[in-house]
């Protein structure tokens, strides 16, 4: 029992040790994922708005990436600059820039997401070029290549 216990607490230990030193790698990964969803979302309204296909599907890809930009500020934590990032060093060196960019996203995204819903293109137009402006104003100072 007693070595029982002991093999037990040992892959415990093991695994809190490796999540420690697995956490920047995966929370890069993560990171990689969420901003694909929102480039997955992004390319599907485009899609949808430029052939006018699927418009019935417009306002689930507006909320979709109107709820992934409001966590997207959490999927930038400190050490998560690894060598697979493409996040520049200015994402943790001017926070205050990074955010002011973030909050861009949010509210367009927000904005975008209530013009879907209320089916009116000549609110959608301006709405998708906000939204596609603010991440390129991110991509440009936060974002390798
Ligand atoms: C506030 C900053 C910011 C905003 C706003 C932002 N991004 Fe990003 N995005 C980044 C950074 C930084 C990376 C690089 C992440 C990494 O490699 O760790 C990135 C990566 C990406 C990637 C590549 C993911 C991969 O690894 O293949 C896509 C696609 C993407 N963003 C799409 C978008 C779209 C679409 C929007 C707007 C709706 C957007 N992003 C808004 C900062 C931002």
């Amino acid at each position: 029992m007693k070595q029982f216990v002991n093999g037990v607490l040992g892959l415990v230990c093991l695994s809190l040790g490796q999540m420690a030193l697995a956490d920047g790698k995966v929370e890069t990964q993560y990171r990689q994922a969420v901003m694909k969803s929102i480039g997955g979302h992004m390319a599907s309204m485009g899609t949808i708005l430029k052939n006018q296909v699927h418009m019935e599907d417009l306002v689930m890809h507006a909320k979709g990436l109107a709820g992934l930009a409001d966590i997207a500020p959490e999927v930038f934590p400190e050490g998560s600059d690894t060598e697979k990032s493409k996040a520049l060093p200015a994402v943790w060196e001017n926070p205050e820039e990074f955010s002011e960019a973030m909050d861009r996203m949010i509210a367009a995204a927000e904005k975008m997401a209530t013009a879907a819903a209320n089916e009116d293109m000549s609110e959608i137009g301006p709405a998708i070029q906000a939204l596609g402006g603010s991440c390129k104003g991110c991509h440009d100072d936060f974002k390798a290549e």
